[in-house]
């Protein structure tokens, strides 16, 4: 579980300080799909960067997986970054001239594996995300769908429990974009990994299971929709059953109602 207590995190420029995050409370279950929203300079990208321990924050406590990360040392962030969290980037992120595979070994090198289990992990996640054909292909030889499924095996390949991905639709086409929320919703099925993505996009937020909203640096609402059947009941678009509305969680944020999204899956 992931749990922010009070965060802030500032930043001084001159005379003005920037509160990019104030006084965060926020808990997500292992599991949870959550899409983070907001418009630009609420501080998504800063909650990302706390929740993925790239950075610590001003003040407040982090606790991710029962343990308070929030002022350890540079170090010990590296080692929990690397054991438990992917991250995945609008820009994807992968080494221009070097072919997939090895694209996607770089984090397992740093996982104490012998380089056949580097390899063998590095093949497994290239096929996981529908790349089994083109490992040996550079960057420059794929598509940018292609190029970001690449980016999402470097991000699975240690197994991690939490996926943190910052506008991962962002550079790409609605239809390719769409590719990759499906194997984001492939990926969670089993409920075995966190996947935390921010977007700017409402429809693609919509595909998650969990929506924040920001601004201004602090939570503005937070809607869980609840899982429906997967049979999509007649008229359900005139009357929504009690199932399918979405439950609000208490995060001390302001609550909104908004029928649930489901159904066109
Ligand atoms: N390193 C930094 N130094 C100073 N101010 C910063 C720094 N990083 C972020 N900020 C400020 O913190 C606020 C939140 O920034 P953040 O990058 O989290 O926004 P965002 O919601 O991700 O925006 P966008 O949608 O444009 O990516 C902004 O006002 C930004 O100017
Ligand atoms: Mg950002």
């Amino acid at each position: 579980m992931i749990e922010l207590k009070h965060i802030t995190k500032s930043y001084t420029m001159g005379e003005q300080t920037v509160h990019a995050l104030y006084d965060t409370n926020l808990k997500i279950e292992d599991g949870e799909y959550v899409a983070i929203v907001g418009p630009s300079g609420s501080g998504k990208s800063t909650m990302m960067n706390v929740l993925g321990c790239l950075d610590n924050p001003t003040s407040g406590d982090y606790i991710l997986d029962g343990k308070s990360v929030a002022k350890l040392r540079d170090d010990r962030l590296a080692e929990i970054r690397n054991q438990h969290i992917g991250f995945v980037f609008q820009r994807f992120n992968l080494l221009g001239r070097t072919s997939a595979l090895r694209n996607v070994e770089l984090p397992a090198r740093y996982g104490g594996k012998s380089d056949k289990e580097r390899r063998a992990s590095a093949m497994a996640a290239l096929q996981a995300v529908g790349l089994g054909d083109r490992m040996n292909h550079t960057p420059v030889e794929l598509s940018g769908g292609q190029q970001q499924r690449v980016a999402i095996a470097r991000a699975l390949v240690n197994k991690p429990t939490l996926l943190l991905a910052d506008e991962p639709t962002g550079a790409l086409d609605s239809k390719t974009g769409e590719d990759i929320l499906t194997l984001f919703e492939n990926l969670q099925k089993d409920r075995t990994i966190t996947i935390i993505m921010v977007t700017h996009d409402h429809n693609i937020a919509a595909r998650a299971n969990r929506v924040i909203s920001i601004r201004d640096g602090k939570i503005e609402s937070d809607i869980v929709r609840q899982k429906s059947a997967e049979v999509t009941p007649p008229l359900r678009a005139s009357a929504p059953a009690a199932a399918d509305m979405p439950k609000v969680t208490t995060n001390g944020a302001k609550h909104a109602l908004v029928p649930a999204l489901g159904g066109s899956r």
